[in-house]
């Protein structure tokens, strides 16, 4: 397995609609598995293909992110989901202070829905289809916005927004 490279934005390939998958043969696995180790080295809950530069619709998360400090210690096994969609949402939460490995040092509450059902293949190519419900719900709708060339920072008021573009064209300006 390997690190692989997060993208940041704006980097085109965060920008743009990634392509299904057509057939999962031995380098998406190992993308796959790189992905994964990615996740949990960066560390995040979610990473997405595009974000290593993959405009593939592949996502992997942690089913269970820790939610306290002792949790962290638990053994960390991610999931993968190929070709996810989102197929029903219900009900409205916010997001408290959610971030993204290719958004760096930067965080911001955003509204999400509660409750979404996804559909997708696993690695061995077997439809799955489950109910998500709180962080989880919220894991998979920013990792599939992902795949859609969509960031969370398109889901925040434009005045946010804006104050985020000019945080980062000083940054930008002064490397
Ligand atoms: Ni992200």
């Amino acid at each position: 397995m390997a690190l692989l490279k997060i993208y940041h934005y704006p980097e085109k390939v965060l920008l743009q609609k990634a392509l299904p998958v057509e057939t999962i043969d031995d380098s998406i696995i190992k993308l796959v598995n790189d992905m994964g180790e990615t996740m949990f080295d960066a560390p995040g809950v979610g990473l997405a293909a595009p974000q290593v530069g993959e405009s593939k619709r592949i996502i992997v998360y942690n089913p269970s992110p820790a939610t306290s400090e002792e949790d962290e210690d638990l053994p960390q096994e991610f999931k993968a989901l190929i070709n996810p969609e989102i197929i029903a949402s219900s009900g409205s939460i916010t997001s408290e202070g959610e971030a993204c490995l290719s958004v760096p040092d930067y965080s911001c509450d955003v509204k999400r829905f509660e409750k979404v059902t996804v559909r997708g293949l696993n690695l061995e190519g077997k439809k799955l289809e489950f109910d998500a419900e709180g962080i989880l719900a919220v894991i998979m709708q920013h990792e599939i916005d992902h795949l859609d060339g969509v960031l969370y920072i398109d889901r925040i008021s434009a005045l946010k927004r804006n104050m985020y573009k000019k945080k980062l064209k000083k940054r930008l300006q002064s490397n």
